[in-house]
């Protein structure tokens, strides 16, 4: 199965963690851990879908899933996928992800996320949280206090703060990538880049992309965040939408799932290279990206920076050594479309043999 193939199966028709046909050509998850609180009203679920290359890391997501069964899907998703970014980044980490089952606005208290870490700590490091949907970095300092499992803290408590400058300058060099792909050259320099979701990623990669000589246009829901892009970049144009416009590259940033069949259709880039995780609606929105000559980068490569960064922060590499390992990300999505070309697959496929083969390769010793 590709790593988009899982969005074909209805996954929420299944329950339980042993034998899920929607993971069934894939390795099963090595450990699924529930943790319970009564006193904080504490409900977490932990997914270590693989230590087969290291500890497994991938961050606390808080969300008022509609039910255990929607909570224990998403953290399988989750988890799985964290494999498949640690391994294509090149990284020596696992995949693992945990959800807690609220409403953070509500439910998010520093005794919650305490006994919380207690629970992160039984796993001796088995699994490394980080911060995710509806967590932070102040979030991630609270948790702190009762694991050392723990990265993506606040600088003032000895974390790396925020990964979205990292992120996007690992997007930009997977932009650059594509670019020496399709049009033989990784320069952009008049090239028009149209950003969706101009948020903490969105932001940042504006900023290369004006440094790089791009013409960039930009979309949000959100006036604040717009409001911001145009202080800082008077340059840049506002528009409603961007992935409907007479555009070279498509820089979703905003949410996933944003490429759909009837999307495609009105989609004129010739390049799809953004943050947002899963940007496929479904597995088969590939195929008709291909038929339109559209290349698309796949998301869990492109977005890996952040992950490299936290990845760096346990390791204690210098910040000049991060910054160049999550420049390789461009290197990594140039063999990708090398290998995508030459054996006339596609973009996720490629990039899920080559996750495959490393595990296979260390799987082996
Ligand atoms: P963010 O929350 O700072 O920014 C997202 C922006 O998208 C917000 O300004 C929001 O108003 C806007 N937005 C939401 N719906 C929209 C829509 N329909 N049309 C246009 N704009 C819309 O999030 P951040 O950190 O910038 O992340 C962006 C994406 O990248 C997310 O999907 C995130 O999961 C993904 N990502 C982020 C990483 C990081 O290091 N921050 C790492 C890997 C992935």
């Amino acid at each position: 199965m590709t790593h988009a193939a899982e969005h074909k199966v209805d996954i929420d028709a299944y329950s339980g963690v042993f034998d899920r046909p929607d993971f069934a050509d894939d390795s099963p998850h090595e450990q699924v851990v529930f943790c319970q609180d009564k006193a904080t009203g504490l409900k977490a679920i932990i997914g270590i879908h693989s230590t087969t290359l290291g500890p497994a890391l991938g961050g606390t997501r808080f969300y008022p899933y509609r039910d255990e069964q929607a909570a224990l899907t998403d953290v399988l998703r989750l988890s799985r996928g964290m494999t498949y970014k640690a391994a294509a980044a090149g990284l020596q980490l696992g995949g693992g992800k945990a959800v807690l089952i609220g409403d953070p606005a509500l439910d998010k208290t520093p005794a919650l996320l305490e006994a919380y870490g207690r629970f992160v700590e039984t796993l001796n490091g088995r699994y490394i949280t980080a911060g995710d949907v509806g967590t932070t970095s102040d979030d991630m300092d609270i948790i702190g206090r009762s694991t050392e499992h723990v990265v993506a803290r606040t600088p003032a408590a000895g974390g790396s703060g925020d990964s979205a400058p990292m992120t996007a300058l690992g997007v930009f060099n997977s932009m650059t990538a594509a670019a020496k792909s399709v049009w033989g050259s990784a320069d952009l320099t008049g090239r028009r880049v149209g950003v969706e979701g101009t948020g903490k990623v969105g932001y940042n990669l504006i900023s290369l992309l004006l440094d790089a000589g791009a013409v960039v246009t930009a979309t949000d829901v959100n006036a604040l965040a717009l409001q911001r892009v145009k202080a800082a970049f008077p340059g840049v144009a506002i528009a409603e939408t961007v992935i409907d416009k007479d555009i070279d590259i498509y820089a979703p940033c905003a949410m996933g799932a944003t490429l759909t069949d009837l999307s495609v259709r009105t989609l004129n880039a010739a390049v799809v290279c953004g943050a947002a995780n899963n940007q496929l609606a479904v597995a088969r929105v590939e195929e008709s990206l291909r038929a339109k000559g559209v290349v698309w980068v796949p998301d869990f490569v492109s977005n890996s920076g952040g992950l490299i960064q936290v990845a760096g922060e346990i390791a204690d590499t210098p910040r000049s050594e991060v910054e160049a390992q999550v420049k390789n990300i461009g290197v990594t999505v140039g063999r990708i479309l090398t290998r995508q070309h030459e054996q006339g697959i596609l973009a996720g496929q490629a990039a899920d043999a080559i996750v495959r083969e490393r595990l296979s390769a260390v799987a082996a010793h």
